[in-house]
């Protein structure tokens, strides 16, 4: 129970006890011995001992509560968060006492408060940072993924640069390679061909055959401003976009386009990557344009190469002439022997390197005989044996001729060997079997047929069946076997093609 109440409750007791006092003190003989009595008689006893419990009780109430309502009082600042409240102490009591301990606790509370605010402070610093370093290191991982898919991208696209010298299958493996991680939903090259007007679908993915035929004008929508402007374009709204020309039937489906530009030489806009899609992934527009810049230098490199074998077949053909003039009989000889060997070529499916090799050496295979004195290329009669041994040194003094010209070194081989024998009796060097390498065999085989199917001032020509039966005679022993046979059901093909 508490004070304020238990004290009344003593008062009462108090007045109670004074009362059963006087009533015990009272003589019972009294005519005034009934509760009333005792109570008027004793008024003035009761007057004093209620006054004096009234005092009583204020005295010991402010002696009691006061201290405890400060107590109180200051415990609820506490609890408030309030540690510089402090409760007076005014007395060596126990109520002192207990201020003394209080403001003790207090004190110790605040210290233990501050070093709470303080670890608190330092833990949210500490906190504050992590975070940091956690959006660092996100950010970090989103750079790192970027840029290892980039470094992905850029070994992958430089594999293929390297491996594909064909600049149409490098724009195609480009474009394979780079719409997913655009997130393309479509992709396509356009390109100017030789200054025309338009510039047309070169490569594509997720083109239909009509959407192939269609191209642009060189000054109409997007093409014609990158034409113009010579820089990339990023559409972002096609609907709203003066620029987008809706060629395409799909072309309302989509929002966004990427073009890049190609460049040539000259810096003239000659081809634009396109990209279509509704969520472009721009991160790599940076390396799109690294990339057009490679497609670029492959291209120009590719036309100079072109160029090059260009002129090397007009130096190849001029010697080619040469040896015609020298001798009118074997005019045609060495062009027809060049297409017998890459048609032979092409249908053991030889690589382009090959062919090459084979397009040059069958043509220039009797350079040598540009060496070969006229009264001997062009006797009609039977040559003396030293004549004849002069004349077999053309294949010798073709290598002689061609030995400094770089870009005929792969060919050495059918000049000097391709009178070379499978059985060994052949010349120069008497080679045999394998000794002899597959494209000087084959240019073997066709120098022999056309040989063979055209006329000499000493004979006739064969006709194809009897060329062919006369080449079967030296089956394995002049001629490779496999290869004839191929070369054979090359001709009775090409025959049976006429034929039908
Ligand atoms: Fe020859």
């Amino acid at each position: 129970m508490r004070l304020k109440y238990k004290l009344p409750l003593i008062g009462m007791l108090i007045f109670v006890i004074t009362f059963v006092s006087v009533w015990v003190a009272t003589p019972k003989t009294s005519t005034n011995f009934t509760i009333t009595g005792i109570f008027v008689q004793n008024i003035e006893v009761f007057f004093v001992v209620f006054i004096l419990t009234l005092f009583f009780i204020n005295f010991f109430v402010r002696r009691i509560l006061d201290p405890i309502n400060k107590l109180i009082l200051g415990m609820e600042k506490v609890e408030d968060g309030d540690y510089t409240s402090q409760i007076p102490i005014e007395r060596r009591d126990e109520f002192g006492d207990i201020a003394i301990q209080f403001n003790k606790t207090v004190e110790a509370i605040s210290l233990r408060d501050e070093e709470l605010r303080a670890v608190n402070e330092e833990l949210s610093a500490s906190l504050e940072e992590i975070s940091e370093t956690s959006t660092e290191l996100l950010e970090a991982y989103d750079e790192i993924s970027k840029r290892l898919q980039n470094e992905k991208l850029i070994n992958t696209l430089s594999e293929i640069f390297y491996s594909k010298k064909d600049w149409n299958e490098l724009l195609e493996a480009i474009l394979i390679h780079t719409k997913e991680i655009i997130r393309a939903d479509r992709c396509a090259v356009y390109f100017q061909k030789e200054r025309q007007e338009c510039f047309n679908v070169v490569k594509s993915i997720n083109f239909s055959e009509l959407d192939k035929c269609i191209g642009y004008k060189k000054d109409e929508g997007t093409i014609g401003w990158i034409v113009e402007n010579k820089e990339e374009l990023l559409v972002t709204d096609t609907l709203n976009d003066p620029r987008f020309v809706f060629k395409y039937s799909w072309c309302a489906d989509i929002s966004m386009l990427l073009q890049i530009p190609i460049f040539d030489e000259e810096t003239e806009v000659i081809g634009i990557i396109s990209y279509f899609g509704n969520d472009l992934n721009l991160n790599f527009t940076p390396y799109l344009k690294q990339l057009s810049k490679m497609v670029s230098v492959t291209i120009q490199n590719s036309n100079l190469i072109t160029e090059v074998e260009r002129t090397h077949f007009s130096i190849i053909k001029g010697l080619v002439k040469a040896i015609e003039f020298k001798d009118s009989y074997t005019k045609g000889h060495s062009e027809r022997v060049m297409e017998y060997s890459l048609m032979l070529g092409k249908k053991l499916n030889l690589s382009n390197k090959e062919l090459k090799i084979l397009r040059y050496g069958s043509i220039l295979h009797d350079i040598g005989k540009l060496a070969i004195p006229d009264n001997i290329l062009l006797k009609s009669g039977k040559l003396s044996d030293e004549e004849y041994e002069l004349l077999k040194s053309h294949s010798e003094k073709g290598v002689e001729f061609i030995k400094d010209l770089k870009f005929l070194e792969d060919i050495m081989s059918i000049v000097r060997n391709h009178h070379e024998r499978i059985d060994g009796k052949g010349y120069p060097d008497g080679l045999k079997g394998d000794e002899i390498e597959r494209l000087t065999k084959i240019v073997t085989i066709a120098d022999a047929y056309d040989a063979i199917t055209s006329e000499r001032e000493y004979r006739d020509a064969l006709d194809e069946k009897e060329a062919i039966e006369e080449l079967i005679k030296h089956k394995g022993t002049q001629f490779d076997s496999c290869l004839l046979d191929e070369f054979i059901e090359m001709v009775l093909g090409s025959q049976q093609g006429i034929a039908n």
